[in-house]
Order: structure tokens, then sequence, then C-alpha cells
């Protein structure tokens, strides 16, 4: 029988941007679903979003759209960020769809058999941030207790479940499954949170319209985690005709989310399975935050990272590498650029780039561009290369993602001491191609193929770049057993370094316009300004006299435009990903006049342009659509 493996993200709410606190849970999963399919098991991958409750109403009422709207153009960015990121889910389940109702409605009307859904009156303290009531001693300076959002006192007729019949069952199925909720710190806040007594939950709202209508009662709809929480079945069919995906991977294998939706997950979830006589998931996974300036990251706080530029700029790999070794998986880790960066040159350009740059090198010298004809039997480097791989088996399988990676670093170097050691250069000298040199390439080479499968799931395009240099069939593109690397078979091209080296300056400017440029194109809603204040911006008619690249800098353009000053200005523009210099000459832009100059790169810019920003983050300049002198107002 296959084994099987069904893992789940979070479904991301609609209400904004996708930023990097919401890539990392979609990155774990792809990692795991890449590993075991790797190892054999038939994975079924899903994710989505949660498109209804009051954050996306609000959301979309601030914007002057429909709901709907919102959902489908956020949603759009979701696809092309999974895209971006390889991200291999087999599945996207949006809470608006027809499919997903339909396994909400058969879930209440299973709950509702089972008598465990009643009608009364509810009074809480509700948060509107959180979608939540709290108790009373829940709050915080009568603040909701995670973000401190204001609260407000509501009372409405409410469908209840009756959550508190469940307490004893929850504790008894916590007892009899001690691994349900990892890490085990988070278990035990679990299990005290149940131990404190469970009440009733109120599952409707009669003050929302943004959901799907309560069955057989449309002046309510159904409490948004609800909703949520039924996507990992509909998704699989639940409710519909056909039931063979539900069969075939329900109860899900692993639940991954951040650990500030545990609950939900470890009793809600739970306790409505029970209450409908499905199965629960067999484990859920608490990860913890990304946080900037010591704090989580996320919109309300104003302080998160947007993936735009490092993906732009560094493709997939680095990141979910970065995302993968930084984190202790269960703890919080902090993000930072010089984080970042500090990894890629240290750990990717250097240490993976490098060994196996020097390594192939050698290889497709000493062989004629070959693998050597005599492959080796024992060896130190292979001892290395079999406890590497045991390593990282045993971490994967413990979702220890940082430490499987410290295993292949590990091996990395071995193989750098190992060529250091044997100096396979001075036995070329004196022997020429000859057997002893022939076992040592060949123990440098398949440690470097055993490399690459133990990063495939992290980093699966640079894991490719690697197969193409060594010729691995498809099985020893997945199979870490030694030795599976043919003798005497032609070596790919070289296509230069794996990671070139970034220079930390050009870094830093060019995330400095990034961030510019991002938090344009976001549809995160700051607050209302006046018309005083937005009279202080003096935005004027520019005409491009002369642009060229700043040098070393992939995206920076110097431009000098006529403001109608007399003296053309000096800007420093990040569009040049998106236009050559040659082609923005004569063109009238819009410039912001009065913007306190900034030196980017060594190069001072005195204002800004505006453009506009494609979902992809490329800039698209605004221009006026009649001629108009340059200096011309704008507003
Ligand atoms: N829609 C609900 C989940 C419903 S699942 C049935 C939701 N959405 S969310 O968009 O707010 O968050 C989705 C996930 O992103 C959560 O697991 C959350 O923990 C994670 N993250 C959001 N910000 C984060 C960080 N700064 N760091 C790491 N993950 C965080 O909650």
């Amino acid at each position: 029988m296959a084994r099987i493996f069904y893992i789940t993200t979070p479904i991301y709410y609609v209400n904004d941007l996708p930023h990097i606190g919401h890539m990392y849970t979609t990155v774990v999963a792809d990692v795991l679903a890449r590993f075991k399919r790797m190892r054999g098991f038939e994975v079924f991958f899903l994710t989505g979003t949660d498109e209804h409750g009051q954050k996306i109403e609000r959301a979309a009422r601030e914007q002057g759209i429909p709901p709907q709207a919102l959902a489908d153009q956020v949603v759009g960015r979701y696809h092309e960020l999974w895209r971006e990121l390889a991200i291999t889910h087999d599945d996207f389940i949006r809470t608006t769809q027809e499919r997903h109702k339909a396994g909400v409605r058969e879930l209440i009307r299973r709950m509702s058999e089972a008598g465990d859904i009643y009608k009364a009156s509810y009074e809480g303290w509700y948060c509107s941030g959180c979608e939540s009531f709290y108790p009373e001693t829940q709050l915080k300076d009568g603040r909701c207790p995670d973000f401190g959002h204001p609260v407000e006192r509501l009372a409405e007729e409410s469908y209840f479940f009756r959550l508190s019949a469940y307490q004893e069952k929850l504790l008894a199925f916590y007892r009899e499954n001690p691994d349900f909720v990892r890490p085990a710190s988070r278990f035990n806040e679990v299990v005290r949170f149940v131990e404190g007594g469970l009440k009733d939950l109120s599952i409707s709202r009669a003050s929302l319209r943004w959901g799907i209508p309560w069955p057989g009662d449309d002046r309510h709809v159904v409490y948004v985690w609800v909703d949520a929480l039924t996507n990992y079945i509909s998704a699989l069919g639940f409710g519909s005709e056909n039931q063979d995906r539900f069969q075939r991977f329900w109860p899900a294998d692993l639940h991954l989310v951040g650990k500030d939706i545990l609950r939900f997950h470890c009793v809600y979830w739970p306790a409505f399975l029970m209450s409908a006589g499905l199965p629960l998931p067999k484990q859920v996974f608490g990860h913890g935050w990304w946080l900037k300036d010591e704090k989580k990251m996320s919109k309300s706080l104003g302080n998160v990272v947007r993936p735009d530029y490092l993906i732009g700029q560094f493709g997939a790999d680095p990141l979910r590498y970065f995302f993968l070794r930084e984190m202790t998986f269960g703890q919080d880790a902090s993000f930072s650029d010089e984080g970042f960066l500090s990894r890629y040159n240290a750990d990717l350009a250097n240490g993976l780039g490098n060994t196996f740059a020097r390594v192939m090198a050698m290889a497709r010298r000493y062989f004629d561009g070959k693998t050597p004809p005599e492959a080796c039997g024992e060896s130190t480097l292979r001892a290395k290369a079999e406890e590497a791989v045991a390593r990282y088996l045993e971490s994967m399988e413990g979702y220890e993602f940082h430490r499987a990676l410290e295993a292949v670093w590990e091996l990395l170097s071995a193989v750098d001491g190992y060529v250091t050691e044997k100096a396979p250069w001075g036995i070329f000298k004196a022997e020429g191609a000859s057997g002893r040199l022939s076992r040592i390439m060949y123990n440098c080479l398949e440690s470097l193929r055993l490399v690459a499968v133990m990063i495939s799931p992290v980093m699966p395009g640079t894991a490719d770049k690697v197969f193409d240099a060594l010729p691995t069939d498809d099985a020893g593109k997945k199979q870490l057993a030694w030795g599976m690397l043919p003798v005497s078979a032609a070596l790919g091209p070289d296509q230069g370094p794996l990671f070139p080296k970034v220079d930390d300056k050009a870094f830093f400017a060019e995330v400095k316009v990034s961030e510019q440029v991002s938090e344009q194109g976001s549809t995160q809603q700051s607050e209302l300004v006046s018309i005083e204040e937005f009279a202080r911006i003096k935005l004027v008619v520019g005409k491009v006299v002369t642009a060229e690249r700043v040098p070393k800098s992939k995206k920076l353009v110097r431009l000098e435009v006529d403001l109608g000053e007399g003296q053309p200005r000096q800007i420093v523009a990040g569009i040049g990903g998106s236009y050559q210099p040659e082609e923005l000459v004569g063109k009238l832009i819009v410039v912001v006049a009065n913007l306190k100059p900034a030196t980017l790169m060594g190069v001072e810019s005195r204002g800004m342009l505006l453009a506009a920003t494609l979902p992809d983050g490329s800039p698209v300049l605004l221009t006026p659509e009649k001629d108009v002198p340059p200096g011309a107002g704008v507003k």
C-alpha cells in the first residue's frame, strides 16, 4: 500500500498582500511535501485562502471595492507568489468556492444531528481584528490579549456549539495521542487551556453579511473559524458527491500552523470533528514567528517584510534556504537584511557555491569532462557522507530542518577538507589521471550528488543545477545510498557560479529602493490624510535629460531630470530592471520634488519619480497623457 502524507498550511486572509511570515509556513510545507515525495510517499499538499469575515469585509470597504473583488485581487498575488517560490501544492482552496461551502454545510448538518448545536443569546467582548470573542478574564488592559486591539461589547442571537461537552473527550484524546501537538511545550499549553474549562462556542454571526449563510437561517453567517477550518476536508470533497480524495487522504498527517492559531486547530477543530463523527488529524505543529524589531511581523504593527525584492533579486532558493536554516522550527526568529545577506554569502556563495565550483573544475580537467573511470569502496569521506545522510534523515523526519541543513554543510566542509588534504592537483602532476586520483575525485563528486539530493526539497532549483553538471538518472536524483554516480559519464558544461557573491553596499541600497516601490504597491491602507497634508507633497512633471546605470547595481539608474528649475535635478531610481536607460531619455515623468535627499550607492538622489507597481513588483512609469512643460505641478 502506498504510504500517504497529507499536509496542509493555514489558509491565508485576503485583507492584505502576503509578507514573509505568511510565506514561511507554505515554504516549510513545500519542503516537507517534496521530502516525503522523495522518500516515496504519495503526498497531498493543500494551501489556500480564507476569504470571509469581518477583516476582509472591512478592508474591502476601506478600499471601496466589494469583498469578492478584493479577494480575487489578493488571491492572484498568492498564486503568483507560490509560483515564484516553486511551491508544489496539489490544490488551492478558496473559502468562497462552492465546493467549500458545501463542505461547511455538511459539517454543520452533522454537528446539529449530533445534538451539539443550539440557539441562544451571546454577549461578550469581541475583537474584530482577531475575529474572536474573549472572556473578560482574558482581556489585557481592556484590550485583546494577543495584539492589544480594541474590543467591543457585543450581544446578539447566535448558534452555539456545545464545546463544553468535549472537554473530557479532548483530554482523553490528548492523553492517548501525546504527539498530537508539537512542539511539546505547545502541547502543554493546549492541555492546560482545556483543563481550565471549555465554554460553549458561538459559531454564527448575525452582525455580519460577508460569510457563508447559516444553513436554513440566512439571517446568520457561519463564524469565520468554523468556515475556515473546514477547508482541510472540503478541499478533499467532503460534502460533495465524490468522496474518493476524502477517503484516501483524510485524516491529515500534519496541519502546519503558526503558534497564534494553535488553539483553533488543537481544541475547536478536533471537537468539531468528534461531533461530526470524523477522524481527527494526526498532528498539529505550531511554529514560531518571524520577528522584526523584536515584534511579530504583522500588518497592524506596520513592520512587515515583503518578499518582492528578495525573490526578484535572488530567486526562490536563497530565501527558502534562509527560512529553513535560520529558524529553529517551533521557536521565534528575527528577520533582518543583514542576517539574510550573511547567510547568502557565507553558506551559499562560499560554502556550497565554492566547494561545488572547486570540485567540478578539477573533475572536468583531470578526466576530460567526464566522471572518473574508477569508483571507490571505503574512504574517510564516504564515512562522513553516510553519517551526514543519517543525521539529515533523522532531522528531517523530526522536523529539525536547521539541523538537517547543518549536517549537509558539515559534509560540504568535509569535502573541502578532503580536497585540501589529498591535494588532487599534486597527484595529477605526479601520476596523471591515475586510479588513485580517480577514486579521490569520485568520492568528491559522489558527495556532491548526495548534497544535491539532500538540499533538493529546500533548494530545488539549485539541486537541478548540480544535477545538470553531474550525470545522474532519476533514481540518482532521489536516493541517498552511496555510489549511484556513474563512472566515465559526461559532466555537464560549466554554467558559472551557483550563487554569485553579493556586495553588501549594493544590496542595502537596492533594498531601500525596493521598499519604497513595494510600499507604494501595497494594498495596505494607512490612515487617511487631510488635503493639507497631501498639499505638502510637491509633485511636478519632469523631462528626463540623461540616464545611465549606477555602476555595480542591477536596478539603480541615475537620471538628470529637467523640472523647469534651470538646472536639471539628479534622481536615482530603482527602475533599471524594467527600463533601459536609453529609452528613458526624453520621457515626461512625475517627480516628488520636495523629498529629503538620500544617497543610494554613493549617488545623491534629490527627488523620487512615481511609478505604478505590477503584481510581480516591477515598476511602470507614470507619464502625463498630453505634452506638458517641465515643472508643471501635479495634484
Ligand atoms: N485565516 C487564518 C487561518 C485559518 S486556518 C484554518 C489566519 N490567517 S493569517 O493570514 O492571519 O495567518 C496565516 C498564517 O501565517 C498563520 O499560521 C500565522 O501564524 C502565520 N503568520 C503570520 N505572520 C507571521 C509571522 N510574522 N511569522 C510566522 N508566521 C506568521 O490566521
